[in-house]
């Protein structure tokens, strides 16, 4: 499928979906936590084929492998197919970036790249720093960001900015330590417009949502395992898996939904002491 070439008027909704934190294997069997993330991905993806019609964009936030490897960005590039609509993607702290441009089919997924859908404009930012669980925005890419930013206002446009790691903080004290580093750098650009409208992220494996400076800050649950939100110690949450839909109106604002597969149970490993 190609990437969508959408026209810039002022009367449309626009519908994406958002999925997260996959963490594929090579080997398509393995137990990750109990779960096989895999068939995990699978079940969301039916759950989404089901729910939504006519999606812009799947936004893919990073971690869509655990392994980095080839085979698993072809599986996860198998698991998106029956949905036929085109992706952006960014990696997230368990991906490798080279890696993922070399399965990449330039027709239908973009990799940190930024679109432009109507009178929306979507970021795709790279936080990744290889080797490494935190999250940091080097300087290139707060200076693209702000050009990008400038670039956007020029053309009336909204702005929906995505990333892997979290800009707020987390309760949760392990979680905390692997955070966006430098958030304060992002949002003393971001406070610098008022046409930023959204901040999208993965990561963190749970929902949440929070009004900052006007603009709604959204994590989003991973297809696989998620994190117990305050524990201080590493803890898996009871929660199954979900992904997060998206509508962009015209006028700037964001309406947006969190699904989680409800009709199955999972043999997750609750005493699980890491990922
Ligand atoms: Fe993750
Ligand atoms: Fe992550």
């Amino acid at each position: 499928m190609k990437l969508a070439e959408v026209p810039k008027h002022n009367n449309q909704t626009f519908r994406l979906v958002q999925i997260t934190d996959s963490h594929l294997f090579a080997d398509r069997s393995t137990i990750f936590d109990g779960l096989n993330t895999f068939e995990t991905l699978k079940d969301i993806i039916a759950l989404v084929g089901a729910q939504q019609q006519n999606i812009d964009y799947i936004l893919c936030t990073g971690d869509l492998t655990q392994d980095s490897s080839i085979e698993a960005y072809h599986h996860f590039i198998e698991a998106l197919s029956p949905l036929d609509a085109p992706q952006l993607w960014i990696p997230g702290n368990h991906d490798i970036r080279s890696q993922m441009q070399q399965v990449l089919d330039q027709n239908s997924i973009q990799l940190s790249r930024s679109v432009e859908l109507g009178n929306w404009r979507i970021i795709m930012l790279n936080s990744s720093v290889e080797g490494r669980v935190y999250g940091l925005l080097d300087q290139k890419e707060l200076a693209d960001l702000d050009l990008e930013l400038a670039d956007s206002e020029r053309s009336n446009s909204h702005v929906l900015i995505c990333v892997h790691h979290n800009c707020l903080p987390v309760k949760a004290a392990w979680l905390q330590q692997h955070s966006l580093k430098n958030s304060d750098e992002l949002f003393a650009i971001t406070d610098k417009y008022s046409h930023v409208k959204g901040i999208l992220y993965g990561h963190i494996h749970q929902e949440s949502e929070a009004l900052r400076n006007g603009v709604k800050i959204m994590a989003t649950p991973s297809t696989c395992i998620q994190f117990h939100p305050d524990n201080d110690e590493f803890t898996i949450d009871n929660q199954n898996p979900g992904y997060r839909w998206l509508d962009l109106d015209p006028d700037g604002t964001i309406n947006a939904r969190v699904e989680r597969i409800e009709d199955k149970s999972y043999n997750i490993d609750f005493d699980s002491t890491g990922y």
